[in-house]
Order: C-alpha cells, then structure tokens, then sequence
C-alpha cells in the first residue's frame, strides 16, 4: 500500500514535458479535408520526436475544435481525431473555449498528466474557416454575448475597436503605432514558410496605414484573417521525456483565469485586463519568473491593439507605454524581447482551435533553435499567450529548456 502510494506522489511530483510539436501550412487549404488537416499536425508533431513513440503509448487525448458543427458539419471530433490517430486513449476530450481553446486544451492535458490519469498526452487543435467565410464569420459573432450585445451588433472588430479608441485616448498610443505591430508581424511571416501570409512578404508602413477600413480605427493589417490551419503537441511525464526526444521542453508554468463576464459592458476596464494579470501571476509564480525572465513570447494579436495592451499587461512594459514598446524596436526580432516571431495571428493567420498549441509549437522550436530565419539567439525561457472572447478569459503558459 505504501509502495503505491509512494509511486503516485512520484508520478503527481514529476515535471511536464514537451516532446513534439508541429503545425500544418497555414492560410486557404481547399486541397485537404478537416481530417487530413488533423492528421498533417500529427504527423508534423511525431516528425519532431526520436520517432520512437507508439500508438501505444499515448493514452490521453485532447482535441481544441471551437466551431466544427458549423463550419464542416462535423461534431464528437475527439473521437475523429483518435480514428486518425490510430489510438485507444483512457482519457478523451474535446475543448471549446473560442480562439483559446488550445491553451486551454494544454492547461487540461497538463493537469491530468500531473495527477496521474494520463502518462503521454496528444493535443490536436484546428478550425477549417475559409470555404465559407459568411458561416465561419457568423461563428466568430457568436462568441460575445448574443443575447446582450451581439444582438445590437457588437462583433469581434468593433469590440476590439472600442478598446484601440479608449487606449488612444487614455494613452495617446497612436495610428502608427498598431500599424508597426502589423508590420513587424509581417516581417516575421516573411520568415515563416507555414505563415498565410508568407507569400506576400514584408509590407511598409503606408501599406498598413492606407489599407481598407474594417471597423473605426481598424483598417484590414489591424485584423487576423479567417484561416485554416491545424497544430499538435504531444506532452510526457518529465522521466518519461528521453524516451522520445533529446530536445526536451518543461512546461514550467501555467495559468488561466476569466472575468466575470462573457461580454465587453461588464468589464471594470477594456484596456486594463485584469483576467490576464491573474493568468500571467499564476504561470509567473508556478514557473518561479519574472517578465523580464523571458526571452521571446508568442501573444494572442487577434488585432494590433491587443498586441499592445499585452505588452503592458504581461508585465513587458509599464502600462500606457506598449505604443512606445513597439514604435521603438523592442519586441522586433532583434529587440530585447522579439513578440510573435511565427508572425503571429495577424500574418502566421487564426484558424481558432489551432491557435493555442501553434503558439506553443512556436516557442518550442525557439527554445530548441528550430526556428530557421526567425530564431532568437540563445534563449531558454519564453511564453505563450491566449485569449478569448472580448480578452475575457486567458490563457499562458511558460515553457524552458
Ligand atoms: N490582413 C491582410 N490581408 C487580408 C486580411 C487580413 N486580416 N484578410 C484578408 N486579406 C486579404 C486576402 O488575402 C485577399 O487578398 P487577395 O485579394 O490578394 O487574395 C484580400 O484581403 C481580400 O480577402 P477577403 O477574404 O475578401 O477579405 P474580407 O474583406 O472579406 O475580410 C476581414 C477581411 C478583416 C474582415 C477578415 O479577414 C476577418 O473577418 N478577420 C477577422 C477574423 C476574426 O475576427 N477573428 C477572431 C478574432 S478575435
């Protein structure tokens, strides 16, 4: 009895580790079905292990899926993903929490690796959005709440929008300065060959300014696009990790919290948001960091302002001053701290479920120097983050090597 005891406090005690992580091409693939979506970032994600893992093996499974039913006719899409898996997993689900569903997913399969209940977790997260951008648009209206704001027209844009409005005129950030976070994500997409907009390469300044309007102050480089596009990491209990890689990553913090509120009218703030402190002081304490500990971050640039109120409220700079942030190079590639080097949601693209774990596949291959034309020298420690929602809920995470 006290030998099993004992191994079930050694299991519960023992780290959480990455051992691969991979995304699909991102961007408008009508030339694969949803399952073949899924299956390109499985693959990917055992193409980046030893090879050694077995179907066997993975006895847990989460997949990140925000709004299948409605955009591929498809719904119990866990079970799909362990038809195309080839796995018998003890632990199955599937997670919706709109454009965070993957953190989430991670948050959950971390927590049942730690209490035991699964040893070798696959997380998959994909949305197929583009062949119908009228239902995939309708889709994304339904994440605020219908029945108190949606209904009188509130979409993701014009909420976002409000929120770009009151830091303007709280902060003085300007026009110019959303559209350097554009820019800058641009730049890393022209780096990134998965990225959507990797074919269209660096864009100026002008470009960003004078493009389209979208929603007051938003023109159309202030918004992430309608994406397809699939992500999978596969996590381990840390004694296990040598077993299928020699580039093991340590999930060494995590945290997520929600505002008491679906919608945007009961926030205390829309450019202070207090959800993401709370997450980020979990993940920094658990992980036993500061923000100035970390080396390069992926955050949830959904439309540039977002980008900058996370400057502030991760902790990367004082708050009022994310505008300044970016206008002076800080968070660019070769900055002191380089902010979605994948491109971000902006240019890498948005499919919603697979955001998550894509962010986390980013900061895995920085930290084992994968990351070809975008890598970040030297770094050990970095972060992901995402949100969902008017930024009413959050998840982080941060990973090292
Ligand atoms: N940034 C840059 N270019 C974009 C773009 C974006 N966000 N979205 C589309 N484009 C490009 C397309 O590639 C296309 O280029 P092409 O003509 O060279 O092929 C062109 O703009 C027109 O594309 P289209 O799909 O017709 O654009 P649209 O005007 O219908 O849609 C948006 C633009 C911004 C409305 C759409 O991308 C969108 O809905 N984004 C927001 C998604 C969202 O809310 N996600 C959740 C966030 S919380």
């Amino acid at each position: 009895m006290f030998f099993f005891k004992l191994i079930n406090l050694l299991i519960m005690s023992s780290g959480v580790t990455i051992v691969g992580a991979g995304v699909t091409k991102f961007g408008k693939r009508t030339d694969v079905s949803y399952r073949d979506l899924m299956a390109e970032a499985i693959v990917e994600a055992i193409n980046s292990t030893n090879g050694e893992i077995e179907p066997k093996d993975i006895d847990g499974l989460y997949v990140a899926a925000s709004q299948p039913e409605l955009l591929v006719d498809q719904a119990h899409v866990g079970n799909l993903a362990a038809q195309v898996a080839g796995i018998t997993p003890n632990i199955v689900s599937r997670v919706e929490m709109a454009c965070a569903s993957g953190s989430a997913a991670m948050r959950n399969a971390w927590a049942a690796n730690k209490s035991g209940l699964a040893d070798t977790i696959l997380l998959v997260g994909l949305e197929k959005m583009t062949h119908n951008a009228r239902v995939a648009s309708r889709g994304l209206c339904l994440v605020p709440d219908v029945e108190n704001e949606a209904i009188h027209g509130i979409t993701a844009y014009s909420g976002f929008a409000l929120a770009a409005k009151m830091h303007m005129k709280e902060y003085g950030t300007t026009r110019e300065q959303m559209s350097s976070v554009a820019v800058k994500n641009h730049y890393n997409a022209a780096r990134n060959p998965k990225a959507q907009f990797h074919e269209m390469g660096e864009i100026t300044l002008e470009k960003a300014i004078n493009s389209k309007m979208v929603s007051e102050p938003f023109n159309l480089f202030d918004c992430s696009p309608l994406t397809d596009g699939a992500s999978a990491v596969i996590i381990t209990r840390s004694d296990l990790a040598k077993n299928y890689t020699d580039q093991p990553i340590q999930i060494l913090g995590s945290g997520q919290s929600t505002e008491p509120s679906i919608g945007v009218s009961n926030m205390k703030s829309i450019t202070e948001w207090h959800a993401l402190k709370r997450a980020a002081k979990s993940a920094y304490e658990m992980a036993n960091k500061t923000p100035s500990d970390i080396q390069v971050a992926e955050t949830h640039d959904c439309f540039t302002i977002a980008e900058i109120i996370e400057y502030e409220d991760l902790g990367f700079t004082p708050k009022g001053q994310g505008g300044k942030f970016i206008e002076e190079g800080e968070s660019h590639l070769d900055g002191s701290l380089p902010i979605n080097t994948s491109g971000g949601l902006k240019a890498k693209g948005h499919p919603i479920g697979a955001t998550g774990l894509a962010q986390i596949t980013e900061i895995v291959n920085q930290l084992r120097g994968n990351a070809g034309k975008r890598q970040v020298a030297d770094v050990n420690v970095g972060l992901t983050h995402n949100l969902s929602g008017f930024a009413t809920h959050h998840v982080i995470h941060i990973l090292g090597n």
